[in-house]
């Protein structure tokens, strides 16, 4: 089975949800946004500075993020393999990143690269809602809660988070455009790209990519 994942794709593209339904397969989830969303709500100086940048669209700067990721990385729970959700997002994070996994002889063995349409990301992320307490994925629509603002799995209350508008939505489309759809390039030129088509259903999708991994 392929371990040490990456999943790549614009913002509302899936990872989350996918990756919620990999760890099954044994994977550890790590999502820079959960680890800053964590930091947040527990009011830490990282929190206070990841904020910043959060709201307004703006990706939290690379030295900051690349730290966090070398600290979890090196955790005995990725020794069976990690999914890596949201990094890395721009060239000096995909650098830093082939470096440390030589380092901890963990090297990346696929990148999952999430396709979708811009008008199917701002109807996703518009109508997202997630779990406050432990960060499931809903939607209004497409995939509503069994008991409206209440989570399935946890019975925690779900929100709308502070960078599901459309004024951070537009900043952070742009990013993602700029500095992280050019690491497209960067994992097929190293032979590690596979492309999924995200607008198939969760369920659908997630079947593919299980067994793409197992094979
Ligand atoms: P992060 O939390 O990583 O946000 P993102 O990349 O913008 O991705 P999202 O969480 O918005 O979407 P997703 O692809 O996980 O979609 P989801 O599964 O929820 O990062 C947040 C912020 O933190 C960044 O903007 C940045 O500021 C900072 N940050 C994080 N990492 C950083 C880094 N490396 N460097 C610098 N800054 C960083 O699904 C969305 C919706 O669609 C849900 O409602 C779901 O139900 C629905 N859905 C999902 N899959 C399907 C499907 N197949 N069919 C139909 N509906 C679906």
């Amino acid at each position: 089975m392929k371990r040490n994942i990456i999943l790549m794709g614009p913002p509302g593209a899936g990872k989350g949800t996918l990756a919620k339904q990999l760890i099954s397969l044994g994977l550890v989830h790590i999502s820079t946004g959960d680890m800053f969303r964590e930091a947040i709500k527990a009011g830490t100086e990282l929190g206070l500075l990841a904020d910043s940048y959060i709201k307004h669209g703006n990706l939290v700067p690379d030295e900051v993020t690349i730290g966090i990721v070398k600290e979890r990385l090196a955790m005995p729970d990725c020794e069976n393999g990690f999914l890596l959700d949201g990094f890395p997002r721009t060239l000096p994070q995909a650098e830093a990143l082939e470096k440390l996994t030589k380092e901890i002889n963990r090297p990346i063995e696929a990148a999952i690269n999430l396709d979708c349409d811009e008008k199917e990301l701002v109807r996703r992320i518009s109508g997202r809602r997630v779990c406050k307490n432990c960060g499931a994925p809903y939607h209004i629509d497409s995939a509503k809660p069994k008991v409206e603002g209440v989570c399935d799995i946890c019975g925690g209350p779900l929100y709308q988070r502070n960078d599901d508008n459309e004024e951070a939505l537009k900043v952070r489309l742009a990013h993602y455009v700029n500095q992280t759809k050019p690491l497209i390039d960067f994992y097929q030129e190293r032979g590690l790209l596979t492309n999924f088509d995200s607008l198939k259903g969760s369920a659908v999708l997630f079947d593919e990519i299980a067994k793409f991994l197992k094979s």
